[in-house]
């Protein structure tokens, strides 16, 4: 799998351009507001149907044009092939694949896969424990279609029973929605649990290589679940126990949707002690370790996109990354060209200038 060109119209600040990628990095660069991080956003919507930026669809829109029209054509099992996605204002975004109409949107899921670094990727770090339950989830959707539909139960079976709390008094209803809640919050606990570990294991070898050897990570899962294997139970244990202190309080305080994924920097809260280039290099580490779970399991390697961040780290850790990203296939965008060994052969370079490529 890999992406071949993109085509922009009237999208943001392009009017008509195209734009090739190399078979492994592509460096776009160019001065600030020139349309690089536009590109990255193209590439997002195509591997999302989402921009990581603007949840309204009218931004994406170039000022004063009443539509958008972006086409990427990639390689698959050996065979060229495309997707485009048009937009009109007022209307909804309609997907084409090999020129055939989707019904959905979701159609676009799984079909070029990305994984997305920028400046405000650091949240999954600095922020609360909801941003790093939700790197997890996205990731276990994305590999398991059992993950995303007990999920969705979950989060339905939470809010029928906050419903019922909020009434600050004792109803069976809320003993049966106990029961759901367990079952599904065992199971989920179970994955994320599987997914936490394999992520340590990569993510100690990444970051070991990034420092040379100084800094050591580790993630735990702490929830106030019992052990492996004794999730249900458990559960169904403590919300048998605090049942008056959840009517009482109105609210589920119980399950995974309280759980939290704590990423420890030699044996230290990296939300709390980290300076901010190891705190770049951790979310950086980890975006890689979520690149070969998701490559690993789906057989399928995600385009890793790199919005402005290489040049926060020191030229050691540049270097270390660059090796072990060398033979992906990589976006990633900057002010200053320099970012790398310049005769390396494995980096293509585009500079862009006000939504123009500019061809030297
Ligand atoms: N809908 C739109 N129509 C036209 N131009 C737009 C639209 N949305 C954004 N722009 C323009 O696109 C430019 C920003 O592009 P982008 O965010 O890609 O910049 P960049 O090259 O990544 O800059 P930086 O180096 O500062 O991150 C700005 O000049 C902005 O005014
Ligand atoms: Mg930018």
């Amino acid at each position: 799998m890999g992406i071949k060109r993109i085509r922009l119209k009237n999208f943001r600040n392009y009017i008509d351009e195209e734009i090739n990628f190399s078979d492994n990095i592509t460096l776009i660069y160019g001065e600030n507001a020139q349309g690089k991080t536009n590109i990255i956003e193209a590439l997002y919507l195509f591997s999302t149907g989402k921009s990581h930026r603007t949840g309204n669809t009218n931004e994406l829109i170039r000022y004063g044009e009443t539509f958008f029209d972006i086409l990427l054509e990639f390689e698959d099992n050996n065979y060229l092939q495309s997707m485009e996605i048009k937009y009109e204002k007022g209307d909804r975004k309609k997907l084409f694949i090999n020129d055939v109409k989707k019904e959905k949107m979701s159609d676009l899921l799984g079909v070029v896969p990305s994984v997305l670094f920028s400046p405000e990727s650091l949240s999954c770090i600095k922020g609360s424990p909801g941003e790093r339950r939700k790197v997890i989830d996205i990731v276990l959707c994305q590999i398991s279609k059992k993950y995303l539909f007990n999920l969705q139960k979950y989060s339905k079976i939470v809010k029928n029973k906050n419903v019922l709390l909020k009434k600050k008094q004792y109803n069976s209803q809320i003993d049966v929605w106990n029961e759901s809640l367990a079952k599904t919050g065992a199971d989920i606990i179970r994955e994320r649990r599987r997914l936490v570990s394999s992520l340590e294991k990569r993510m100690k070898r990444i970051m070991l290589g990034i420092s040379e050897g100084t800094e050591d990570v580790s993630l735990r899962y702490r929830t106030s679940i019992g052990e492996d294997g004794e999730e249900y139970r458990s559960l169904m244990d403590i919300l048998a126990k605090n049942k008056e202190k959840e009517i009482e309080h109105g609210i589920c305080l119980y399950g995974p949707h309280r759980d939290e994924i704590e990423i420890l920097l030699n044996s230290k809260n990296s939300r709390y002690y980290c300076s901010q280039g190891q705190q770049r290099s951790l979310a950086l580490a980890l975006n890689i370790a979520v690149m070969e779970e998701i490559e690993e399991k789906t057989r399928k390697t995600p385009v890793l996109l790199l919005d402005d961040v290489m040049s926060e780290l020191d030229e050691n850790r540049r270097n270390y990354l660059y090796d072990l990203i060398k033979d992906k296939q990589a976006v990633i965008t900057s002010t200053d060209k320099t970012q790398f060994r310049i005769s390396d052969d494995k980096v293509s370079y585009v500079k862009i200038r006000n939504g123009t490529v500019v061809r030297i």
